[in-house]
């Protein structure tokens, strides 16, 4: 890892590209690994610093955890709750509120950290608090800190008022070993909650209804250990598509699943990308003219926040006038001024860009604020000629794999 990448722009890229499991899988499945009676093995784990810093949570309250490739075994044991409140990586990443939920069948009074993870908006709690105390889990918020009280545990029907993605993954793990039927109305359908909730039927939870807005949870007494791959990551697949289209380049990008992100595909359509779906994988390649288009961010199956910076590079060099609409989180536009340093025309206009397309950006040095601003600026980096450097790049390797390895096999100019 490392804390600057230097990217000598202007190739066109070349080649095969092997998509890595989902970050925003497996996050939540090591979270409801911590219910597990036996041993977890999980594969298709990417290597990514927030994977490895919630696996260093896990150890930090107890837990076994090997690490071998892109394989993780969990054993999970008798959890020693004590440092918890104090725990570096629990402040570091946003899915430590997850385990929230599983801790608490495990010990009575759980203090744990408010959570970290990419600084976009103000990224509330107050959904999870919903989804957890109509549970009987008391939570109260103090210096900082969580500090959740369990009564006794009683099935429960929550209506989520936003379809929170965390929120509706906390309530599903929660709600996985509580006696009786529980629901969760308005629940978030991303595909990441199919993989969640596939996780803990393998350990013999009863879940059903996930990728709808109606999960049916059947409280079980025990789930046992399981083997389970990790889906393929569908914003990593996104972004090495508009790596192809941005550079003029021609792609392959293998173990991936087009139907996981079908609005993005069809939004690159619209700009002029070929895609094509070929039995050896997804071919990804464009013309020199890439099409303005108008883009709405929304929950799934609609257009992906995550994506909204990424594309927004590839919209800066695209011909004529395009506008992104963001609508899930509050001023995720850090990106902005980054792409403007490197010659975008794009205007901020409440939750809306407003973007002139130009011919080329021209290279410079740029700071990544988060994991999808720094995968818009490399992503700037390689279409500008001359060298630019993306500092804070570290938050690029919390959320792609081997970024630069993958990179340069397809000859990018990167290290
Ligand atoms: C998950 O975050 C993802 N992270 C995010 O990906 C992704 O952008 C987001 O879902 C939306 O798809 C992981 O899965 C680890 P939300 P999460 O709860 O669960 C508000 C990336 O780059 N909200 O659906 O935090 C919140 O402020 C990351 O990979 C509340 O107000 O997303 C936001 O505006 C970034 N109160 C909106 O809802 C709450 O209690 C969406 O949040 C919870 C959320």
């Amino acid at each position: 890892m490392m804390d600057k990448i230097v990217i000598n722009g202007g190739n066109s890229l070349k080649g095969t590209v092997y998509i890595s499991g989902a970050k925003n899988a497996v996050l939540p499945i090591l979270a409801a690994s911590i219910l597990a009676s036996d041993e977890v093995i999980l594969s298709n784990v990417p290597r990514l610093l927030d994977v490895f810093a919630k696996t260093k949570l896990l150890c930090n309250i107890g837990a076994n955890v090997e690490s071998n490739e892109n394989i993780l075994k969990i054993r999970i044991g008798n959890l020693d709750l004590t440092e918890l409140a104090n725990d570096f990586y629990a402040r570091q990443i946003r899915t430590s509120v997850l385990m929230l939920g599983a801790l608490v069948h495990r010990q009575k009074e759980v203090k744990m950290p408010l959570p970290g993870g990419c600084t976009i908006g103000e990224r509330g709690v107050d959904l999870h608090i919903l989804a957890l105390s109509n549970f009987g889990i008391k939570i109260d918020i103090i210096n900082g800190c969580f500090k959740a009280t369990a009564g006794k545990l009683h099935a429960c029907d929550t209506v989520l008022s936003f379809p929170s993605v965390g929120a509706t993954e906390n309530a599903i793990i929660t709600a996985s070993v509580v006696e009786g039927t529980s629901f969760i109305r308005n629940a978030a359908k991303e595909p990441e909650i199919v993989d969640l909730a596939n996780f803990l039927n393998s350990m013999g939870a009863e879940i059903s209804g996930a990728g709808t807005n109606i999960i049916e949870i059947n409280g079980v007494r025990e789930l046992n250990g399981t083997k389970y791959a990790i889906m393929p990551d569908r914003i990593e697949t996104g972004t090495y598509m508009v790596m192809a289209a941005a550079t003029g380049g021609d792609l392959l990008i293998k173990n991936t699943d087009l139907q996981l992100l079908e609005s993005v595909v069809s939004a690159l359509i619209r700009m002029g990308v070929c895609v094509r779906e070929t039995k050896e994988g997804v071919r990804v390649s464009s013309s020199d003219c890439l099409l303005s288009t108008d883009i709405i961010t929304a929950v799934y199956p609609g257009f992906p926040t995550d994506m909204q910076p990424i594309i927004t590079t590839l919209l800066s060099v695209a011909k004529g006038e395009s506008t992104i609409e963001e609508t899930i989180f509050k001023n995720r536009f850090d990106h902005v001024p980054e792409l403007i340093k490197m010659g975008a025309k794009i205007k901020i206009k409440r939750n809306t860009l407003h973007i002139t397309g130009v011919n080329k950006l021209h290279a410079g040095v740029v700071n990544s604020n988060d994991i999808r601003t720094g995968a818009s600026l490399l992503i700037a980096g390689l279409i500008a000629n001359g060298t630019t450097t993306v500092t804070n790049a570290n938050q690029i390797f919390r959320g792609y794999e081997e970024p630069i390895g993958k990179l340069v096999a397809v000859g990018a100019r990167v290290d």
